[in-house]
């Protein structure tokens, strides 16, 4: 059945459109939890993903946080990894040609300290073939020099949203932090400073402590919050913003389920990303991908496309 459906072009059709990107399915891996790929080769046909989502890249390496840096929370998970990466260059002379073989779309998690710095990054990345499109992480709450300002200020985050797309030369989604009081406003923000798709959300900040030690857990202290847990604020989210914003919207947050990437579309979400799922089961994209095209055929559905927002509110 598997064979004949796909022989006859992936029926039911799973394609899902954000903006001028066609993704073959609407499940990416989310940035952090996939490094760049090559490191899953083993663990799961890597060319099934709808796209993959790289490991936040800053303009300069950086070593991140001392350990420890990530620590098991009930239904979740606290990471405080600061953000550690190659920087832009030896990403693309030493990450980009692999990733760019593996023919599905490649989008490139960015981060900065300051507006120069993320434009810098993405005139960089700009013509780097196999690129498709780039994520702006204006939400880490790990670095204290990081991103936190932009993801939680309107202003700062259209700013942002305009500096990278001033310099870029593919779609851009911008990734909202949920640390606000109201999402929406900067949703409406960064769509109106040019943005072509959001994805949401990033960690919720937490802290854990060592009750022998009486010490915070994490060196850094404070970390951010994924996994199960936090699916249901991030389903209210995108709810939220699905509502007001004309743009396309990505669900990220616990999603372990081919259910749980449905409710988020549902919701309002065009595609979602796994994130901390991959830790646990690294075919989790996979079987999410099968589980939807299972729930796709059997409620006899053309497109997964009629799912975006056809949630009954009454
Ligand atoms: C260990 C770890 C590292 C992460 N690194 C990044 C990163 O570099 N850039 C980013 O935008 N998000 C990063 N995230 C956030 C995830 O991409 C995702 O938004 C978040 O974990 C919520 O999804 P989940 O509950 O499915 O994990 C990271 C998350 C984890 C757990």
């Amino acid at each position: 059945m598997e064979e004949l459906m796909s022989k006859k072009g992936d029926l039911p059709d799973l394609r899902v459109n954000i903006g001028s990107l066609e993704l073959a399915n609407p499940v990416m891996t989310a940035s952090g939890t996939f490094g760049y790929a090559r490191e899953f080769e083993n663990l799961m046909d890597l060319h099934r993903l709808g796209a993959v989502i790289v490991k936040g890249i800053s303009l300069n390496p950086r070593a991140g946080n001392p350990p420890p840096r990530i620590v098991e929370t009930a239904c979740g998970m606290l990471n405080a990894i600061g953000l550690q990466n190659v920087g832009v260059e030896r990403f693309i002379s030493e990450k980009m040609k692999y990733l760019a073989g593996l023919n599905i779309p490649v989008i490139v998690n960015i981060l900065g300290d300051s507006l120069a710095e993320y434009e810098e990054i993405t005139d960089r990345l700009a013509g780097v073939p196999g690129v498709a499109g780039i994520e702006v992480n204006i939400s880490c709450p790990n670095v204290k020099k990081g991103g936190v300002a932009f993801g939680t200020d309107p202003a700062m985050a259209a700013a942002v949203t305009a500096a990278v797309k001033s310099k870029a030369d593919v779609p851009v989604m911008v990734k909202l932090s949920p640390n606000v009081s109201d999402i929406t406003v900067i949703a409406r923000a960064v769509e109106d400073a040019g943005a072509d798709s959001l994805s949401l959300i990033n960690t919720l900040i937490g802290m854990a402590i060592d009750l022998k030690t009486r010490r915070p857990v994490l060196a850094n202290v404070i970390g951010g919050l994924s996994g199960p847990a936090i699916k249901p604020v991030a389903l209210r989210m995108v709810y939220e913003v699905a509502r007001v914003v004309s743009l396309p919207v990505i669900g990220i947050g616990g999603i372990e389920s081919a259910e749980d990437a449905l409710e988020f579309m549902m919701a309002g979400a065009t595609a979602v990303q796994i994130g901390t799922a991959n830790f646990v089961n690294p075919r989790a994209s996979e079987e999410v991908i099968d589980g939807i095209r299972e729930y796709a055929a059997a409620e006899k559905l053309p497109s997964i496309r009629s799912m975006i927002g056809c949630l009954h509110r009454s």
